[in-house]
């Protein structure tokens, strides 16, 4: 087989869980206590600023109790190690993946440490709370920001460079995530149509299993380690 050189990974929450962030669709259906339509949708920001503001900015500071885990620190020493093209593309808000050394590295449904001005649209970096309406470090207006989240409905970040990536594919990897939100569930489609290798690492098999070609079932802190020592070894086997 041909060596691998260019490769797209898309991360979700399952490769965070085991450092102690709920992922979204849990077994009671909620993330951290909400319905995701009472939290992360336009609408919602517009009927209950407060609900949502107070939402984000206790997941923002969340953040500061939790650590990288082993995934984050393998797919780190994968983009450090890989002389050819690497991508990874998560749908995480948190910051794991870069606290844990990534560079090459799309947030592609924003980031909690990011604020979004209404005002002006300046995207800044935010670490403090939203709800007392601290003022836009761009435009000065103050009660305009929002949390720097890609809603329900509203458009993912930076498609073009990802699917310029896909398209050079020749591997595409998808962990930790259920393939149930678009267009991250359609990158596997994207992937195959130039021929790559597709592989999905996940807890237990996700809705897309079926269109990858390779899979391996279990915990994220285990089998994503496991295969970027696999790859660094012989990148001709994925
Ligand atoms: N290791 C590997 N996979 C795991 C682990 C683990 N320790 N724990 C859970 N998983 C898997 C689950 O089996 C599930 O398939 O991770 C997946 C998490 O799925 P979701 O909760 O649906 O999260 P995700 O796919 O990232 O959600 C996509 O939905 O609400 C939106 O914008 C939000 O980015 C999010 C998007």
């Amino acid at each position: 087989m041909t060596a691998i050189r260019n490769i797209v990974i898309l991360t979700g929450a399952g490769i965070s869980a085991e450092s102690g962030l709920a992922t979204f669709r849990g077994p009671d259906g909620l993330w951290e206590g909400h319905r995701v339509e009472d939290v992360c949708t336009p609408e919602a920001l517009a009927r209950d600023p407060e609900l949502v503001l107070r939402f984000y900015d206790a997941r923002r500071a969340a953040l500061a109790t939790v650590q990288p885990n082993p995934a984050h620190r393998a797919l780190a020493r994968l983009d450090r190690a890989w002389p050819g093209e690497l991508l990874i593309v998560t749908q995480n808000v948190d910051d794991l993946h870069e606290r844990a050394g990534a560079k090459r590295l799309i947030h592609i449904h924003g980031e909690l440490l990011s604020a979004l001005c209404r005002a002006c649209g300046a995207r800044e970096r935010f670490a403090g709370s939203m709800l007392d309406g601290p003022p836009c470090a761009a435009c000065g207006q103050a009660g305009a920001l929002r949390p720097d989240i890609v809603f329900f409905g509203e458009i993912p970040y930076r498609m073009d460079e990802i699917e310029d990536a896909l398209l050079q594919a020749d591997l595409f990897v998808s962990i930790g995530t259920s393939g149930a939100v678009y267009p991250a569930a359609g990158f596997v489609q994207i992937a195959r149509t130039v021929g790559a290798r597709t592989l999905e690492l996940n807890l237990e098999p996700s809705a897309g299993s079926s269109l990858f070609e390779q899979a391996n079932y279990g915990p994220a802190s285990r089998i994503v380690p496991e295969w970027v020592e696999r790859l660094l070894a012989r990148p001709d086997l994925v």
